[in-house]
């Protein structure tokens, strides 16, 4: 199992020891134009997790590949470059720019706001990308679809190689003034009040479509880490909780070695074997 960091969660320039820790650095989305993102304020705590509402502030495609891919080679750590857009040829282009830059795997963000994610929209969105590279493309969904499952369906039909589950999902918090704490409204709710939905997108997504899965949403420990696996997570991301603690990589995967112990499995590979799939109990008269 390896351990990456999820999409906009670590700026591994400012914090190169931290993604030095890690099996895989996965950039901020980068969308063909610059944007600055949403005005501030544009993350907060809440009781039930952090809101955020950065709007997807990157340098745009061009400052990325000419300014901040190079030096994030040089950190020596395996790249995967999140690619987001408003059309299918948006993505394609960037997925095409990619090729001979050195990265290991592109992670297509099919759930940011403005792209409609109707599962024909995400699925022409990696038939485009597949047609452009032959690097492997990851497809990040959101668990706001009401089928989830049948958009990994489609996704895997157009190609893609595996998935990224979950991303934030929307919300709203006031503050002590009844004031919304965000200057947007609304924003993405990350953090451990994730996990339970996360875990349930990758069971279903799994059964659905059999590819490879990064699962992410709320872990903060080995046995997170192990409980995606047993719903069929071959690889891990660690988001919110880099905020607080920095040295999680390193710790999550010590941690996921005792986590295993106690599970009674040698490694996070064999964990899937203890699932009992909600999805297949259902099935099972009473
Ligand atoms: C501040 C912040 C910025 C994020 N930016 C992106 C982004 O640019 N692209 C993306 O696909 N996901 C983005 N995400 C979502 C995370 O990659 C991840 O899917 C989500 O936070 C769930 O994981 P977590 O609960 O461990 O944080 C962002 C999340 C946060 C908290």
């Amino acid at each position: 199992m390896r351990i990456l960091n999820a999409s906009g969660c670590l700026d591994a320039l400012a914090a190169p020891d931290v993604a030095r820790q890690l099996d895989g650095f996965v950039t901020k989305t980068v969308t063909p134009l610059p944007r600055e993102g949403s005005a501030p304020p544009r993350i907060a705590e809440t009781a039930h997790g952090m809101l955020n509402a950065i709007g997807l502030a990157n340098p745009g495609r061009e400052r990325f590949l000419a300014e901040y891919l190079p030096r994030l080679r040089e950190l020596g750590v395996p790249l995967w470059v999140s690619v987001g857009g408003f059309c299918a040829e948006d993505y394609a282009e960037m997925c095409a720019r990619l090729a001979d830059e050195g990265v290991e795997a592109i992670e297509l963000n099919l759930s940011c706001p403005n792209v409609d994610e109707a599962a024909d929209s995400a699925a022409e969105i990696v038939a485009a990308c597949r047609r452009a590279t032959a690097l492997p493309l990851y497809a990040k969904l959101s668990a706001a679809h009401p089928d989830v499952a049948e958009v990994a369906r489609a996704v895997a039909a157009a190609g893609a190689d595996g998935l990224s589950l979950i991303n934030t999902l929307r919300a709203f918090a006031f503050d002590r003034r009844l004031r919304p704490v965000l200057a947007r409204g609304s924003g993405g709710l990350s953090g451990p009040s994730l996990k339970p939905i996360a875990l349930h997108a990758v069971t279903v997504c799994h059964e659905a479509a059999g590819l490879p899965i990064v699962g992410m949403g709320g872990i903060e420990s080995g046995r997170d880490a192990l409980e995606f696996a047993v719903c069929g997570a071959r690889d891990v991301a660690l988001g919110t909780v880099l905020f607080a603690d920095p040295s999680a990589p390193a710790r999550v995967r010590e941690e996921l070695v005792a986590a295993c112990a106690d599970a009674g499995v040698v490694n996070p590979e064999d964990a899937r074997s203890l699932a009992k799939s909600p999805e297949t109990e259902r099935k099972v008269p009473a």
